[in-house]
């Protein structure tokens, strides 16, 4: 779905920057323009990358657990 419609910018492409290693809302910002308009979607958009990042998070725990 869109986020952002000044910029166009969807949650797939919000969670596409944390999977390309994006862990702050200024990288994610950079990397697709959301909330650099109006702003009026920046909470929407930064709720997406905290689930994101806390899923990449888990993932990254959840690896380290099998190499132990
Ligand atoms: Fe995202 Fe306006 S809706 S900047």
């Amino acid at each position: 779905m869109y986020v952002c419609l000044c910029k166009g910018v969807s949650d797939r492409q919000i969670r596409q920057s944390v999977d390309d290693g994006a862990r702050s809302w200024r990288q994610i910002q950079n990397e697709t323009g959301c909330a650099t308009q109006c702003g009026k979607c920046a909470c929407v958009g930064k709720q997406i990358m905290r689930d994101a990042v806390r899923e990449a998070m888990v993932a990254d725990v959840e690896s380290l657990a099998y190499a132990v």
